[in-house]
């Protein structure tokens, strides 16, 4: 399938199969399609919490706001977190990355101040969720991004110190019965000619 194809297809899963198995080999695939995500001078300041415990996710999903069911329906819960203790990951970029990559972060800290180094942080790891959703839907797989997560309560659960969540993804096999399938309900966008220019 092409990719206008594969995207024209795309719609955010409102309800799951419980039942049926998404393949490991799947998941694991994920996960190395989100490390190769691409971000502004390579910083990759994120964590992806690959949640398949069922009783953790039962946990995540009861601090999720009206994203409880399809969480709980789901085979796969990633939580995206973003670097949020700067010195810790300071220690990361230290110890990980070449000399080069270093300097580059370290004029970017002091063009920013915190609060826009913060901000800049966390779109990069926007871009991760660009790519996981289509990369699901590359898979035969449903998924749904949800911001409407309990961000603080996550953060206790996942015993998280550094990085901080900031979104997650429910994957799986859509239901049926799914009212939002785009059999069902036609994708919704403004037109063409209202958001692209061309000159
Ligand atoms: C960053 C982001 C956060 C979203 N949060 C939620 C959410 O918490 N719950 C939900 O059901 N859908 C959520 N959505 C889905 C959007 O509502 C959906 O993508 C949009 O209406 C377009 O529909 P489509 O994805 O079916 O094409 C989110 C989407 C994005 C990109």
């Amino acid at each position: 399938m092409n990719i206008l194809a594969l995207i024209q297809k795309r719609y955010t899963a409102k309800k799951y199969n419980a039942h049926k198995v998404v393949p490991q080999e799947k998941i694991e695939e994920l996960k190395e399609i989100l490390r190769l995500t691409p971000s502004s001078i390579n910083i990759q300041p994120w964590k992806f919490t690959f949640v398949q415990n069922p009783e953790i996710k039962a946990k995540l999903a009861s601090v999720s706001m009206h994203n409880t069911e399809k969480i709980n329906q789901a085979q796969l819960l990633v939580v995206f977190s973003v670097a949020d203790d700067l010195d810790a990951f300071e220690n990361e970029v230290v110890n990980e990355f070449p000399q080069f990559r270093k300097e580059m972060y370290h004029k970017m800290k002091t063009y920013k101040s915190e609060a826009d180094l913060k901000i800049w942080l966390s779109q990069q790891v926007y871009i991760a969720l660009g790519v996981g959703l289509t990369a699901s839907m590359a898979m035969g797989l449903d998924s749904t991004a949800m911001e409407g997560i309990e961000t603080d309560k996550y953060k206790t659960i996942l015993n998280m110190t550094v990085y901080k969540p900031l979104f997650a993804m429910a994957v799986g096999y859509g239901c049926e019965e799914d009212s939002n399938r785009i059999e069902v309900t036609p994708k919704s966008r403004r037109l063409l000619e209202n958001v692209v220019e061309t000159i």
